[in-house]
């Protein structure tokens, strides 16, 4: 146990820095087991008293101090700052100190991956490197000179363009960069290894060519190419979307095999997990490409939302984040399918970030305290954040959301700013009234909506009446009523939305948001177009009254997905299975299917509950052929089909109970694939010989579209009766890419039997070579819902092809059980849970970073059954006793057990 509680930061202690940096030179030299930093930082005063000069350093050897060229000791250390009492207006240090990045295993500040050395700073890391006021509204020019062994360092990077390099003699060279826009210390990326890399170029709107270079371990460089095109068609949406062009002569990508996250933007040399740059068909699924283009993308765009403009403090993190991921899914919708893309980011909100949200790390995406910063790298903060961009682009439209962001470009290029201000751009820019929306920065929660619709025949009107509520999260017992934008249409009986005069104010929405042109495909014919109302909720319950209102119509409430809320309706399943087929709005198509399954689902969970026997509704598998019926139309959108007839994940079923049983959900779902894999096991099986015509293999959507619904259709056969195993054997030993040899292997991984025995074998020698086609290895195996799992977890922490010091390996056993294996993990006997928990602690001293993510599966213990919860509390209860606790770990564990 910690005797010391460490420290909270709040948002409302921020005071502006007491000094600011002019410039600073920076001199790594990097020897085998010490790397030597010399910082000479020019300082000017920021305030009006005499106010000490407070550096933040951590696990730094100080050599030297000297102030305005003349040697010091007139200063104080402890373990997180270097102090000097107040050195003048204007002065220039220089500062000594060693580092030893070999021993680093937190992955933070500089260390080394594969024997190269590279750096992660944000949030905090480069008060590793040297004595610095680390804070993101301190910016400054930096220029790097890094000198290294020619043998083993024969690539020098930082960030900017090179300006000089050169031999040093004694087998060494050195190279200094220079990058000419100020910007924060969490910025700054230095690599220095042995790396080889493809280059390419883009020409800029105003005519600039950039240098591009992709730098990799040798061996890797025919994996790039991907990631290269990527990039290249980022840099050119965010000219045509945005107006933003590059300003640098080089644009480089690092990729390394140990990284705490995905990737990180620092200005001009972003460093990427490998896992988002490398992607070929062979050793890659359709959605690690497209993962692979969003990330290289979400970097790229950090470059101007991030870097150019960039954060005040890290409680303003989802101004750069929110923000950039916005930009990324919208990159990816116009790359890619829309309507589609728009349904794979609400499952994941809903999946990971609503049970945030709903438990005792919920948090507002703007945070007001934090101990440990790199905890709050949330998906609250991300995706949510993203959430509130998009409803901020539908309130505006396009037009004025474009101009908004001008503004927000042309105020604050090479400034550190909030949230408020890029709120205030945006209504500065429209006129558009944000003071009641500015609510969602600040209260944490998913909001729950309740609509009930009313027809008055007689005086042809409909009535939606709209209430909202948002339930109390740790800290913030009352909440006010948000601003909630809701894209409503009224669909009559014969599928086509009524044109009808809206209440007053709300006009058909507006261009470019109108959700039809845009996710208009799949599930229905695209041959008419939808009208659609922007409804913009504000109080706690309000009634919208549309007039010449023909028929009685069926709502479509919530198109698009257009806020980050529950909707509770008081539709029938009647008008969900209308909707289901007839609803212009694709996402809507989409989420009636799901909430009938859901709907079925929860009555039979409640049956299993009260000791009865559940059955699968004989309407829902009717419907459920519908869908059949569409997805084998040969102008069916597969992709979309694919999502359409998947039911909804175990972690959404679950967030419908009060208590959780993950056996009772898991076998209710089963079940229900079983009974509409007996019923349709023909025209699954069409569906899938359609899909599987055996042509020489490409990327394009339409393609991975055939890929995805073929691999549903595997999946839904292999949960029938007489599982077709020789068939997932077949298409695992004949695929041409990974995508259709990875469903094979995860549908095998769930039978126990010879032939999952000898694919995983083959799978292995076959991939031995590629990290992270093993990730694949150990995920798929870990992710098993099959009671040989826990025992098999046992045997595979043991692999030697197993570490605890490579973050994507921990992942992919650790993670891949404790979250995408409830059955497993939440095993009555609490093995599960003794797992996760001694990886913990195994992990709390080496990297605390990761160590605090895998807390995450712990973190709703409280929803479980009364035994597991007993479990799972004493799991918490073990972790917060150790000794060394990290401020990482002891945060979201002191804070669940609250
Ligand atoms: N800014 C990076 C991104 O979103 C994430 C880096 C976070 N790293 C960390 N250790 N907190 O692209
Ligand atoms: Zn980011």
């Amino acid at each position: 146990m910690r005797t010391d509680t460490p420290k909270t930061i709040l948002l409302k202690d921020y005071q502006p820095p007491k000094y600011k940096v002019a410039d600073v030179h920076l001199d790594i030299r990097i020897f085998a087991g010490k790397t030597l930093v010399t910082a000479t930082t020019r300082f000017t005063k920021n305030h009006d008293g005499a106010e000490p000069l407070v550096l933040n350093g951590e696990r730094l050897k100080l050599v030297s101090v000297a102030i305005n060229g003349a040697a010091t000791t007139n200063y104080t250390v402890d373990d997180k700052t270097l102090t000097i009492p107040h050195p003048g207006n204007e002065f220039t240090t220089v500062i000594e100190t060693e580092i030893c990045p070999e021993e680093n295993t937190a992955l933070e500040g500089l260390y080394m991956s594969g024997g190269n050395y590279c750096t992660q700073c944000e949030a905090e890391g480069f008060r590793t490197i040297t004595y610095f006021p680390d804070r993101p509204d301190v910016m400054t020019i930096f220029t790097t000179r890094v000198e290294g062994d020619k043998k083993t360092c024969p690539v020098l990077l930082s960030n900017g363009n090179l300006i000089e390099d050169g031999d040093c003699g004694d087998g060494r060279h050195y190279a200094i960069w220079h990058d000419p826009f100020p910007k924060p210390c969490y910025l700054f990326a230095l690599v220095a290894g042995d790396l080889v890399h493809i280059r390419d170029s883009f020409t800029t709107m105003s005519g600039r060519i950039v240098d591009l270079r992709i730098y990799v371990r040798a061996g890797d460089e025919n994996q790039c190419d991907w990631a290269m095109e990527s990039l290249k068609r980022s840099m050119e949406w965010d000219e045509k979307t945005y107006g933003r062009e590059y300003q640098l002569d080089r644009f480089n990508i690092v990729a390394v095999s140990d990284f705490n996250m995905g990737a990180m933007e620092n200005t001009s040399l972003n460093i990427f997990n490998t896992a988002l740059v490398l992607a070929r068909p062979e050793t890659a699924t359709d959605m690690d490409f497209e993962r692979v283009e969003g990330v290289i993308a979400h970097e790229y765009f950090h470059n101007w939302t991030g870097n150019r403009v960039t954060c005040r403090d890290w409680f303003q993190l989802s101004l750069k984040e929110g923000l950039t991921v916005f930009r990324d899914q919208e990159f990816t919708a116009d790359m890619n399918s829309r309507g589609v893309k728009r349904i794979d980011d609400v499952v994941r909100l809903r999946n990971m970030q609503f049970p945030e949200d709903a438990g005792p790390m919920a948090h507002p995406i703007r945070p007001d305290n934090y101990i440990e910063i790199n905890n709050f790298y949330t998906l609250t903060v991300y995706e949510k954040g993203a959430e509130v961009i998009r409803m901020q682009h539908t309130l505006l439209g396009d037009d004025k959301y474009r101009k908004a962001t001008d503004l927000y470009f042309d105020r604050y290029d090479g400034m550190a700013v909030t949230c408020d201000d890029f709120l205030q751009c945006m209504q500065d820019s429209s006129g558009v009234d944000l003071s009641q929306f500015k609510l969602w920065y600040s209260q944490a929660g998913t909001p729950e909506v309740t609509a009930e619709g009313h027809y008055d025949a007689a005086a042809k009107t409909y009535h939606l009446t709209l209430s909202q509520t948002v339930p109390p999260t740790p800290g913030q017992p009352d909440k006010k009523p948000m601003h909630i934008p809701v894209m409503v249409g009224l669909v009559g009986p014969n599928g086509h939305d009524l044109d009808v005069t809206p209440p007053p104010s709300v006009i058909p929405a507006k261009a470019g948001i109108h959700t039809n042109q845009t996710m208009d495909s799949g599930l229905r014919r695209n041959d008419e177009k939808g009208v659609s109302y922007l409804l913009e909720l504000k109080d706690s319950k309000q009634t919208f009254t549309f007039k010449n209102v023909a028929v009685k119509p069926v709502p479509s409430i919530l198109r698009g997905f257009s806020a980050p809320v529950k909707l509770h309706t008081n539709l029938s399943d009647d008008d969900y299975r209308f909707l289901m087929v007839h609803d212009s709005d694709g996402f809507n198509r989409w989420e009636s299917g799901q909430i009938l399954a859901l709907r079925m689902m929860g009555r039979m969970i409640d049956t299993v509950e009260s000791g009865g026997a559940a059955v699968t509704d004989p309407a829902f598998i009717d419907s459920y052929g519908l869908m059949l019926d569409q997805a084998n139309a040969s102008n069916a959108d597969r992709a979309l089909m694919a999502r359409a007839l998947s039911l909804p994940d175990l972690a959404i079923i679950a967030q419908q109970r009060k208590i959780v049983d993950p056996d009772t959900i898991f076998t209710v779902r089963r079940r229900v694939l079983h009974d509409l894999a007996a019923r349709y096991r023909d025209q699954i099986q069409a569906i899938y010989d359609s899909c599987n015509t055996p042509t020489t293999y490409s990327n394009d959507a339409e393609s991975a579209g055939r890929r995805a619904l073929k691999n549903v259709c595997l999946r839904l056969l292999m949960n029938g009766p007489n599982p077709p195993v020789s068939l997932a054997r077949q298409q695992y030993e004949s695929a041409n890419n990974m995508t259709d040899r990875v469903a094979a292997l995860s549908v095998l991984a769930e039978t126990d039997g010879a032939d999952r025995d000898a694919v995983f074998a083959d799978f292995f020698k076959r991939f031995e070579q590629y990290p992270l086609v093993i990730d694949k290895w150990f995920s798929l195996q870990a992710s098993a819902p099959i009671p040989s799992t826990l025992d098999r977890i046992a045997t595979l922490k043991d692999h030697p092809a197993f570490s605890l010091l490579n973050p994507n390996r921990v992942r992919s056993l650790f993670a891949a059980f404790a979250m995408n294996n409830p059955v497993c993990f939440h095993a009555k006997d609490g093995r599960g849970y003794d797992i996760l928990t001694n990886a913990i602690i195994a992990l709390n001293t080496k990297n605390p970073q990761i160590a605090a993510r895998l807390l995450g599966p712990l973190r709703e213990w409280r929803r479980y059954t009364p035994d597991r919860q007993a479990k799972m509390k004493a799991a918490l209860e073990r972790i917060l006793a150790q000794e060394n606790l990290s401020p990482d770990v002891f945060e979201i564990v002191s804070k669940t057990l609250k």
